[in-house]
């Protein structure tokens, strides 16, 4: 099984170590080789997604993904910024399918900024498109300036596209995921406005007919955004777009306490797929030591049951993070009252401990 191990920037490199380790442990055949990514990758080889990184992780069973980006890039073109690496990897592998559970652990109730009993129990799965919308929409996006300067630029757009094939093959993911949770689908879109999201919209409607024990509604963006934080357990299996499932998976993280406890999974149609937490690099916590490593570990976790088919050592990861938590481990970003504050390669050491 081989695993192309991806760092990347900022905290990118604390996370994915507290993740190798516990992969390290299990007793798996599991090959793992390292590359640049992001901004790193742009200051060694001039590109933030060189090819030899981009061929690595192809011809990988799956990615373990850090988090790209730092605010000193900002002002390099836009196809050298590092954040182009990752969407680079998701346009090149076709890995459309986008799963970021938010499950709010019965221990970190306390850590969430809503009130406990609005997410207690909390458990839920935004599917958001990866590889079309206005992230990929043509023609590019770009600034018109008269004389050919960006700074001062008089325009300025990005084109938002949707074809009835990229959104017939997320919905299907969406009904297969529901059928084997609680047969609810929520699909989220701003069909009030845009061309997109009508196309969207019927599409859903059209496929949900092959799920006839899938329930299916419908939600405008804006309404969704409400109701995460208004009446959150309301949802299960929540379907998007690209941009819009950008913004919704950040809510929803907080729901459970952190965006550090989020993990993700981006599968294309082959059962590859490319494993990261939802979060960024975070330049401004790098190298301090206390970045929360759980949603990197809890990624690898999707990473053994989608890509690697090993169902029992995900379980069991899950578990130790489960665990650690109940001994009331906490980075700062997930700290209460009462509990014990640790390091990113403390949490890393207790979920090696309880495994
Ligand atoms: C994410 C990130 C990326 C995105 C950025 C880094 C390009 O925010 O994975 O949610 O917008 O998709
Ligand atoms: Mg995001």
């Amino acid at each position: 099984m081989k695993i192309a191990v991806l760092p990347g920037d900022g905290i990118g490199t604390e996370i994915v170590a507290e993740a190798v380790k516990v992969l390290k442990l299990l007793d798996l055949p599991l090959e793992m080789e390292s590359a640049l990514v992001g901004g790193c990758a742009y200051e060694a080889h001039g590109h933030p997604l060189p090819e030899s990184t981009l061929k690595l992780a192809m011809a990988s069973d799956a990615v373990l993904f850090g988090a790209v980006g730092d605010w000193k890039y900002d002002k390099l073109d836009r196809p050298l910024r590092p954040e182009q690496a990752i969407l680079g990897l998701r346009k090149n592998m076709g890995l459309f399918a986008n799963f970021r559970p938010a499950i709010c652990y019965e221990q970190l109730v306390d850590a969430s900024s809503l009130k406990p009993e609005l997410i207690a129990g909390l458990d839920i799965l935004i599917i958001r498109e990866l590889t079309g919308d206005i992230y990929f929409g043509q023609p590019r996006g770009r600034r018109i300036a008269t004389d050919g300067h960006f700074p001062g630029a008089e325009e300025a757009f990005d084109t938002m596209r949707y074809s009835r094939p990229e959104i017939e093959r997320i919905a299907h993911v969406a009904f297969q995921a529901a059928q084997k949770r609680s047969k609810r689908v929520t699909s989220v879109d701003k069909n009030n406005v845009l061309e997109t999201s009508q196309l969207w919209k019927d599409v859903m409607v059209e496929i949900g007919q092959q799920y006839p024990d899938v329930a299916l509604d419908h939600m405008l963006v804006d309404n969704a955004a409400m109701q995460l934080v208004k009446a959150p357990k309301k949802f299960d299996v929540l379907v998007t777009g690209n941009m819009f499932g950008d913004i919704l998976s950040d809510e929803a993280s907080m729901l459970t306490g952190s965006i550090g406890m989020l993990p993700s999974a981006s599968l294309n149609s082959k059962g590859q797929g490319l494993y990261e937490p939802s979060h960024g690099s975070a330049p401004d916590i790098a190298g301090k030591g206390i970045a929360n490593p759980l949603a990197t570990i809890l990624s690898a976790a999707m990473m053994l049951r989608f890509s690697l088919n090993q169902e029992a050592a995900a379980q069991r990861i899950e578990a130790a993070v489960q665990k650690v938590l109940q001994q009331g481990l906490r980075t700062s970003d997930i700290y209460s009252e009462g509990t014990t504050q640790v390091s990113t390669v403390q949490m890393g050491d207790a979920v090696v401990k309880a495994l």
